[in-house]
């Protein structure tokens, strides 16, 4: 559960950084769209090296695909119980029958959220080996070397912890403010 509210920490902070982050960062600059990904996706197979900066539109897609995966994910934890142990915070605030759907979702979407990592390194092993890339290096790091002309003068580093304190915040604060476990009424 902790790992989880960790999670959902990086999520709002990396919703924070898409609104008011650095250039590529932004959601703004992400290339969205069905017909995009559509024309862009011959492209996987060819050997050119993009040289562009900032994600492309598989990398623009995954993104959105794995945030909103990872959002579901945690998000239906809070609400969930196993009936035995472990209850998510907001577990009391839910019926039963809402709460099993939740745990339902909750299951059904980790395979689905493990099938998209597993596609997502494969997506890197493929640039790696077929594009000789290295995407690996610059989603560790956030750093990678373009022309002048694509290049960003800051990384607002100030205002990365600035919103990496809030996220926690606001995550803490949510835990925290949760109702008192539903059994400890019994009691
Ligand atoms: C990205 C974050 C998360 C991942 C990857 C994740 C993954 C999982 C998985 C795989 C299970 C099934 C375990 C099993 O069947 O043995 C599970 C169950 C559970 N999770 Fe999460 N979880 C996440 C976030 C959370 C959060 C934030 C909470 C609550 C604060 C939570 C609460 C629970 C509970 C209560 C169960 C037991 C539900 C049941 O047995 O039906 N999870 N989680």
């Amino acid at each position: 559960m902790r790992f989880g509210y960790a999670s959902l920490a990086l999520i709002v902070f990396r919703v924070f950084w898409g609104l008011a982050g650095t250039r590529y960062s932004r959601f703004s600059s992400f290339r969205l769209g069905p017909k995009v990904l559509l024309q862009k996706f011959p492209e996987l197979y060819s050997t050119k090296q993009s040289n562009s900066a900032g994600h492309s539109e598989t990398g623009s897609w995954s993104t959105v695909l794995l945030l909103t995966l990872v959002t579901i994910q945690a998000g239906t934890g809070l609400f969930i119980s196993d009936d035995i142990f472990y209850a998510g915070p907001y577990n009391p605030v839910v019926s039963g029958s809402t709460a099993g759907m939740l745990a339902y979702v909750h299951h059904i979407n980790f395979n689905v959220l493990q099938a998209v990592v597993g596609l997502h390194l494969a997506a890197i092993a493929w640039y790696a080996w077929r594009k000789k890339e290295n995407l690996f290096s610059p989603m560790l790091h956030g750093n990678k070397t373009v022309k002048p002309n694509l290049a960003i003068p800051s990384s607002h580093t100030g205002r990365a912890i600035l919103a990496a304190i809030i996220a926690v915040a606001l995550i803490s604060l949510l835990v925290l403010l949760a109702p008192e476990p539903s059994m400890y009424d019994f009691f």
